[in-house]
């Protein structure tokens, strides 16, 4: 049993020693069979085995630990190709490679090396090994790793494990284990970008003697450590094993369909019966496995065992598959006419669900007003509230990411639709300064630039009267309704903004906030005409834009704007968004950059609006902000880890929806035919990283070069690390084709 020490002496010296002949058993013109014997080739200790096994239909090709029990698959060669027929060989051919045949005249590489190989070896350590003919290694099962490492094995600084499907099935399943260049080893599920929300375990050695690399080490005596290449090294587990004869023990770690991550002891004894112990898991709480269940549901522990449940107002998916998310089981667009008729709906609630999901808005409030401030939001879909913190905490659906929590300190409130509820056709939208019906009242251009720019203060009367009483409501977002209204006898339409709960109600505060937006001019800004603010009551008076929101064009209408129109969108809006930063006497943050709040005026010219506002809902000026402002999906992730707020925040949302406007489609898209594509940005960078960025506009007329540009933009803006985008400014100049494009890395490479 020497041979696991001789082979951890290789290992550490990187495998590249000689070994003699004799380790090397398999010879070339050798074959196995899935059903003919032999099926397998075994270790010399007869613990591990390659060849073929049986799974689904048909036979896969793989390594697996025997034992007495059940045999436990450790390595999978081409996991996501099926299953083989038992009419397959494997063939280690008289030139050197290692082939899978399928049938007459098909065959598939099984370890692609660039040279030959003289002859082959399944070790000990449950690593198969090619050789050369100066018996170097040239291919190793080791460096290809699914779901498992084996003691002496390693997983790289930037490499992967991905589950299975499951114990039965084991093509790639929904959860990877990365070891990270920052050298933190955090687990996420597989659809997601490397960033911060997404991960829900990390061994939280980042930052650890950096700049060194680390890989993940699982030595021969089942200590789980991360190493340098000098052998520096931070213990991730290591239980005492002083007392096990490590001569007869083998060592597994594993990523398992659940996502939990799970370190094995296998003793075995003279007869082959092995006794297995589980010395290490993470994370503890197995509803804590982000992504387990799908959108919309929530995990809970029944028997032990993590199960996923609808939330209220919703029914699975799938209805076969727990884990499959839920969708709404009632109209969506039914807000304002619930508003209006409050028999049409209800609040089902549930107590301690947590889910880690940002809010779009968050007060502090008493519990019985939590339900009530969601029912008066359109943008509200479901409301969660903190007894310990005392904050009502208001979100849109999809929900991501929610289990159930021991403690009663929650309770989340659903809005949801009576029963056979059909809400009348309204069309209406939760877009701001949605348009309903409009007739044109200004005629003559007479109140375009010669206006004068100063802000005039309106008294609440004043108000009150030109929208009629408050009557036409246009929409609501996180910062209060719009109302339609007219001013100097009818010639001028407006839109009034009533402001709602904000954090600073100071009207010094206000009033020099008004002047900062007052003095910026731009033709791709909604302009701010005048603002009212009286006691406690705070109006802001807008231009009126006639013909919606991009969300609208993009997402609702019919007829998708062509490339030429998708082109100068991103482009207005990038200057507006400049000035703004930029251009203007002081520098606005907008912070809520998103389709809803890009409107377009009569002749669809784009104008930003909401800018400015972000402040009012700050506390104070470090830019530390405790209200999350932002919109899911648009948000930049220094939102999440309390890093400072600045210009580059915007540039992350203005790349979101850059993708957006490209693609028409919403970043987030739960319908996607495919999980690849429920997330745009991710399902974009895997196609422009392929070459194969044309595959997402199949049967669209487009200049390669003009998409590729797009994109490339897109790609830089929403880098995680806020030093890689770009300013605003350079991405003007690359839209405006006046610079040279480099090729932008993986948005999330580089931080996390
Ligand atoms: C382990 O194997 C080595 C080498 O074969 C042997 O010297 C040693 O006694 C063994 N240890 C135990 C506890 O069996
Ligand atoms: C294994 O799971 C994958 C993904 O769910 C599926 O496509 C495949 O058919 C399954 N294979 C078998 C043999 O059941
Ligand atoms: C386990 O693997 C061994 C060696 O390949 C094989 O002989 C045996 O049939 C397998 N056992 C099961 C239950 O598949
Ligand atoms: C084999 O590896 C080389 C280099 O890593 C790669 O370029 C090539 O595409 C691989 N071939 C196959 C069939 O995987
Ligand atoms: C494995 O790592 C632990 C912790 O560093 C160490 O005590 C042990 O000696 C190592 N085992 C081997 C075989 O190197
Ligand atoms: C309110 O909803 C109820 C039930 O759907 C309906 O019967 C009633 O006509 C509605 N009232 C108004 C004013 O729309
Ligand atoms: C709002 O929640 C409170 C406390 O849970 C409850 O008493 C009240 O009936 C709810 N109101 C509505 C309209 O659901
Ligand atoms: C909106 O509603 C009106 C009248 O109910 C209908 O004629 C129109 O087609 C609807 N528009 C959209 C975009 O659904
Ligand atoms: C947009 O404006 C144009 C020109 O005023 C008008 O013809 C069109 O109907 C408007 N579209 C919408 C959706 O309001
Ligand atoms: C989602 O997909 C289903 C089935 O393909 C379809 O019926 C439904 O309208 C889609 N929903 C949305 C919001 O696109």
């Amino acid at each position: 049993m020497a041979s696991s020490y001789i082979i951890l002496i290789f290992l550490l010296t990187g495998y590249c020693a000689a070994v003699g002949s004799e380790k090397c058993s398999i010879s070339l013109n050798s074959a196995i069979h899935p059903i003919t014997h032999p099926t397998s080739w075994t270790s010399p200790s007869g613990h591990f085995a390659f060849g073929f096994y049986q799974e689904g239909g048909g036979f896969k090709v793989g390594i697996w630990m025997v034992r007495k029990s059940q045999n436990t698959t450790v390595w999978t060669a081409n996991r996501d190709d099926p299953p083989v027929s038992s009419n397959a060989a494997l063939e280690l051919t008289p030139d050197g490679q290692l082939v899978l045949k399928i049938g007459p005249g098909e065959t598939e590489l099984i370890a692609n090396s660039s040279d030959s190989a003289s002859c082959a070896a399944m070790d000990d350590a449950g690593n198969f090994i090619l050789y050369n003919q100066h018996s170097e290694v040239i291919w190793q099962s080791f460096n290809f790793p699914t779901d498992t490492l084996l003691g002496g094995q390693s997983l790289p600084t930037g490499a992967e494990l991905h589950s299975s499907v499951s114990w039965t099935n084991h093509s790639t399943g929904r959860f990877r284990l990365r070891m990270q260049y920052d050298n933190n080893l955090v687990l996420y599920p597989k659809d997601t970008l490397t960033s911060g929300i997404d991960a829900y375990w990390a061994s939280n050695t980042c930052c650890y003697v950096q700049p060194v690399h680390f890989h993940l080490y699982l030595n021969f005596t089942g200590a789980l450590l991360l190493l340098d290449n000098s052998g520096e090294y931070a213990v991730i587990s290591d239980l005492d094993t002083s007392s096990v004869n490590h001569n007869s023990t083998i060592y597994r770690l594993i990523l398992d369909s659940g996502g939990i991550l799970q370190l094995y002891s296998h003793r075995f004894a003279e007869n082959g019966d092995d006794v297995v112990s589980l010395m290490w898991t993470q994370p503890d709480n197995k509803c804590g496995v982000k992504g387990l269940c799908g959108f919309n549901s929530y995990c809970t522990m029944e028997d032990e065992q993590p199960v996923c449940r609808c939330f209220p107002g919703t029914d699975y998916v799938d209805s076969t598959n727990q884990f499959s998310g839920c969708e709404r089981n009632f109209k969506e667009e039914w807000c304002r006419d619930a508003r209006e008729n409050s028999s049409s709906f209800t609040f089902k609630s549930i107590d301690q669900v947590y889910w880690q999901d940002p809010p779009y808005f968050q007060v502090t409030m008493e519990v019985a007003d939590c339900n009530m401030s969601c029912l008066e939001d359109c943008d509200c879909e479901v409301a969660l509230y903190d007894f310990k913190k005392g904050t009502c905490m208001k979100q849109k659906l999809p929900l991501m990411y929610a289990w159930t929590v021991p403690e009663k300190s929650f309770r989340a409130f659903f809005k949801v639709g009576l029963e056979g509820i059909e809400a009348a056709n309204t069309n209406n939208s939760n877009s701001l300064l949605r348009v309903l019906e409009y007739k044109k009242i200004v005629e003559s251009g007479n109140f375009g630039l010669t206006e004068e720019l100063a802000l005039r203060p309106f008294s609440y009367k004043e108000l009150k009267r030109a929208t009629n009483g408050f009557k036409e409501e246009l929409g609501k977002g996180s910062f209060g309704a719009v109302y339609k209204g007219t001013l100097y006898r009818g010639k001028r339409v407006v839109a009034v903004k009533r402001l709602e709960k904000l954090l600073n109600e100071g009207e010094r505060e206000f009033r020099a906030e008004m002047s900062i937006i007052g003095t910026t001019n731009h033709r791709h800004l909604v302009r701010l005409l005048g603002f009212c603010a009286e006691a406690s009551k705070r109006l802001l008076v807008y231009e009126y834009m006639s013909n919606g929101s991009l969300a609208d064009l993009l997402f609702r209408s019919e007829r998708h704007p062509d490339w030429n129109e998708r082109m100068r969108i991103a482009l207005e809006i990038a200057r507006g968004i400049l000035y703004l930063h930029e251009e203007c006497d002081t520098p606005i943050i907008h912070c809520d950059i998103k389709p809803q709040n890009i409107l377009m005026d009569d002749f669809w010219a784009v104008k930003i609006s909401d800018f400015g506002l972000a402040k009012l809902l700050m506390p104070d000026q470090t830019r530390t902000f405790t209200v999350i402002r932002g919109t899911r999906g648009y948000m930049a992730p220094e939102w999440h880890k309390g890093t400072p707020i600045s210009v580059k925040t915007d540039v992350y949302s203005y790349g979101i929806m850059l993708l957006e406007i490209v693609f028409c489609r919403r970043h987030m898209d739960v319908n996607a035919s495919t999980p690849e594509e429920i997330v745009l940005s991710s399902w974009v960078y895997g196609h422009f990283r392929d070459g194969e960025l044309d595959k997402l506009v199949l049967g669209e007329e487009v200049d390669k070069w003009l998409l590729e540009k797009l994109v490339k933009v897109s790609l830089w803006c929403i880098q995680d690390e806020p030093a890689l985008r770009p300013s605003m400014k350079s991405v003007v100049m690359m839209l405006d084709g006046t610079t040279e494009i480099s090729v932008p890395p993986c948005p999330t490479a580089a931080t996390v």
